[in-house]
């Protein structure tokens, strides 16, 4: 049989058609078995950027440009799949993952990131092992340190680094002193201390780690990176320690939203003191300027002219898991929060119908179809998004008394601040021989980071 030009091209239209209909993301919200086939589908896009399990790739690292932070981001959304779905397709991946990137001195500053890892990269793999800790994944053996303590390590070593010589307080973006962006105090660094304060607070019943969630919230507000204006609050980025963080950078990403709204939830879970409620309720409600018609949007860069960079494409994956934790364990904030998740994720569902897999997501989740806008920040937005409606039939995060199972030690870390051989930014004492390594090394950083794409903003 022979077959014409037009009939080919017919054929083919309608095998195109057959393939990206059942390939498409198709999402029933109220079904826990429909949510968990779209998150398998989007989880497995993930892993398409993953080299940790290919021949010379680096176990726990995904491929360029994906800096070391975001694969810590996206290992928390993995573990959150694995505990919502009950499915442990990943486990191994993932524990191998937490255990490459723990570094020699068991608290995610492995030496080999010393040119890029800031205060606020080491937080987000210290928020993926609290995450571990929380939802009681595979421990490690006896005689390693457990996900508890490992996270004990990151605050402590976190914790170590709040510096008032300038500012009156806050954390720096960098840890160490050569990396550009080390005269900048930031919002998402000190944040990220800051929720991990409030887990490790709920988790191990231990008030110490409230106190310190306290000095950051309030140090924070005092410095105007959080402005109240009525009962909403508005988050800002950052500033130059040379004007003592007088000068603020006005730019509000939603990351830092969801980690200061979910660790006052987690406080207020745990103090039951009001003054964490309604810190959870005036930033709930500075978040909606996220939402567009109650669905997810990166306002400060999607849909601009410049548009989002690398690390910002995934800043949506952090603010659904945030909303998630914070209905939980603030059940006040249900009818509010589960209307955005809702929407948006019905939204980001419809823009998983791209690519060769058919079932690839877009970046803009207005649209609600692909928009050719692909990468790992946008599998694990709509991953986490699509997650969070599961979040009210699972339990909630486990404590040291409600099922978790974790080792910790509470001063894990603190020995390799005070030993020299350590690269803690407190250690890092530059003398006047020093001086001129560190230029070379900044050089190199430098080098590397503008040939690369641009770290972060700024
Ligand atoms: C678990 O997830 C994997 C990978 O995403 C998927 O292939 C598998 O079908 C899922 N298992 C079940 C029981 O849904
Ligand atoms: C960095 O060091 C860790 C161990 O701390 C190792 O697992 C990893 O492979 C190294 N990464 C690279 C890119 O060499
Ligand atoms: C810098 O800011 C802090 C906090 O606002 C303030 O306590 C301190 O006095 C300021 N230092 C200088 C030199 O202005
Ligand atoms: C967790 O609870 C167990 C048993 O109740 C107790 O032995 C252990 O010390 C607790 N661990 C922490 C970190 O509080
Ligand atoms: C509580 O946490 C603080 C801060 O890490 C620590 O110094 C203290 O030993 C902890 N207390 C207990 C009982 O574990
Ligand atoms: C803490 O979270 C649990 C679990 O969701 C919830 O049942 C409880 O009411 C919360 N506590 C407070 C004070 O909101
Ligand atoms: C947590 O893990 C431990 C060790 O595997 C197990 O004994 C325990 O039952 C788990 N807890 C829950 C709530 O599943």
């Amino acid at each position: 049989m022979r077959l014409f030009k037009s009939q080919i091209l017919t054929l083919l239209t309608a095998i195109n058609f057959l393939t990206s209909t059942t390939n498409a993301i198709d999402l029933d919200i109220t079904s826990k078995t429909s949510i968990c086939n779209a998150a398998s589908l989007i989880a497995g896009g993930i892993l398409d950027y993953y080299e940790g399990t290919t021949y010379g790739g680096t176990v726990g690292m995904f491929s360029q440009p994906y800096y070391w932070w975001e694969s810590g981001g996206a290992f928390g959304g993995l573990i959150d799949f694995q505990f919502f779905c009950d499915n442990d397709t990943y486990d191994e991946i993932i524990y191998n993952a937490l255990m490459a990137q723990k570094g020699s001195g068991n608290n995610y500053i492995p030496a080999n990131q010393s040119t890029t890892e800031g205060n606020d990269d080491q937080g987000f793999w210290g928020l993926t092992v609290m995450e571990a800790t929380e939802r009681n994944f595979t421990n490690p053996p006896s005689g390693e340190p457990g996900w508890l303590a490992l996270s004990q390590a990151v605050f402590n070593t976190m914790w170590a680094r709040w510096e008032t010589d300038s500012c009156g307080g806050g954390l720096r973006w960098q840890i160490f002193t050569w990396n550009s962006g080390y005269s900048y105090k930031n919002t998402i660094s000190t944040a990220c201390l800051f929720a991990m304060a409030t887990r490790l607070a709920r988790y191990t019943g231990n008030e110490t780690y409230i106190d310190v969630a306290e000095t950051a919230f309030q140090w924070l507000t005092d410095i105007d990176f959080i402005g109240l204006s009525g009962d909403t609050y508005r988050v800002y980025d950052g500033a130059q320690i040379g004007t003592n963080c007088t000068e603020i950078t006005q730019i509000q990403w939603s990351y830092n939203f969801a980690l200061l709204m979910s660790g006052s939830a987690y406080a207020y879970n745990f103090t039951e003191d009001t003054v964490w409620l309604t810190r959870v309720n005036d930033l709930l409600n500075g978040a909606s300027i996220f939402f567009e018609n109650d669905i997810m949007y990166e306002q400060a860069c999607q849909g601009t002219t410049k548009g989002c960079n690398t690390d910002q494409r995934s800043f949506k994956a952090y603010l659904s898991r945030s909303l998630g934790q914070t209905m939980k364990l603030v059940p006040s904030t249900q009818s509010t929060i589960q209307t955005y998740l809702e929407t948006s994720a019905q939204a980001a569902a419809d823009t998983c119908n791209g690519g060769r897999d058919g079932h690839t997501c877009g970046q803009n989740w207005l649209l609600k179809t692909y928009d050719n806008m692909y990468g790992l920040g946008e599998q694990m937005s709509a991953l986490e998004v699509i997650l969070s409606l599961l979040t009210e039939q699972s339990p909630a995060p486990y404590t040291n008394n409600t099922g978790g199972s974790s080792t910790g030690d509470a001063s894990a870390g603190l020995s390799s601040i005070r030993g020299s051989s350590s690269l803690t930014g407190t250690d890092v004492t530059v003398t006047g021989k020093d001086k001129a390594g560190s230029g070379v090394i900044t050089a190199i950083v430098l080098a590397v980071l503008t040939g690369g794409a641009v770290w972060m903003i700024v």
